[in-house]
């Protein structure tokens, strides 16, 4: 991953994420993240952005004509021909559930656009024509897709070599194929004894090997323990 550009009309709300140190390892590590503002190259008068939708119904739509603008003046293309080359993602509450295997995946790609809507979303012909995919954090709907890039974002760039300072970190972590897709073990720090909660012995005895498998029966109980709660992501209601 080399490049990741964000379209939003809110480029300020990623100061913070922006500031972390693992994006900042990321970035210093030759990663490039680029935000880009719908608003900067809106055709319309007054900076507008979206419009109210056909067939009536409450909250504004990003218009289409908004957003190509805004892919051609970055990418100088026109747009219809991006998701043929790159990864053009809308983030949006019905699209493809973020989980582990799908962050391998973009973890995987040269470079991401990421594209946040606003409101009640974006006019359908963005998603049909301009993107690859549409992704989503989960089955509830937010504001605006920037929490979720930023989300996308973070489980992206943990990959990235240097990001989390220790090479293995990301390695052997919850859902990671190291532990065959189950949560991460419980971890334990000093005081090794609080109020009588004692830290399980196996972890002070030195014994490497007993260690680790301790912690690979530990991800797998953890592992069915959480498969009940688990509730399959099916269409939005
Ligand atoms: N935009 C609004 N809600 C979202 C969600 N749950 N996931 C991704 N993008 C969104």
């Amino acid at each position: 991953m080399t490049r990741i550009d964000v379209f939003t009309l809110f480029p300020d709300a990623f100061a913070w994420f922006q500031a972390q140190r693992h994006v900042r390892n990321a970035v210093a590590g030759g990663l490039e993240l680029g935000y880009v503002s719908y608003r900067d190259h809106t055709p319309l008068n007054a900076g507008q952005v979206d419009d109210t939708p056909f067939g009536g119904g409450a909250g504004m739509v990003l218009r289409v004509d908004v957003v190509e603008a805004a892919l051609h003046a970055h990418y100088g293309v026109d747009p219809v021909g991006l998701p043929a080359q790159r990864r053009v993602i809308a983030l949006t509450p019905g699209g493809r559930i973020l989980d582990e295997p799908l962050v391998q995946e973009l973890a995987g790609e040269p470079e991401l656009t990421l594209l946040c809507g606003r409101y009640e979303g974006f006019d359908e012909r963005i998603i049909e024509h301009f993107c690859s995919d549409s992704v989503s954090i989960g089955r509830y709907v937010l504001a605006g897709g920037e929490l979720a890039a930023m989300v996308l974002c973070d489980a992206v760039v943990r990959k990235m070599p240097g990001a989390l300072g220790h090479e293995e970190s990301a390695v052997e972590e919850s859902f990671s194929s190291a532990l065959e897709g189950a949560p991460e073990y419980p971890h334990y720090t000093r005081p090794a004894e609080h109020r009588g909660w004692r830290v399980p012995d196996v972890l002070l005895s030195g014994h490497h090997a007993r260690i680790r498998e301790w912690r690979r029966e530990q991800s797998r109980l953890m592992g069915e323990r959480s498969s009940p709660r688990r509730v399959d992501s099916g269409p939005l209601p």
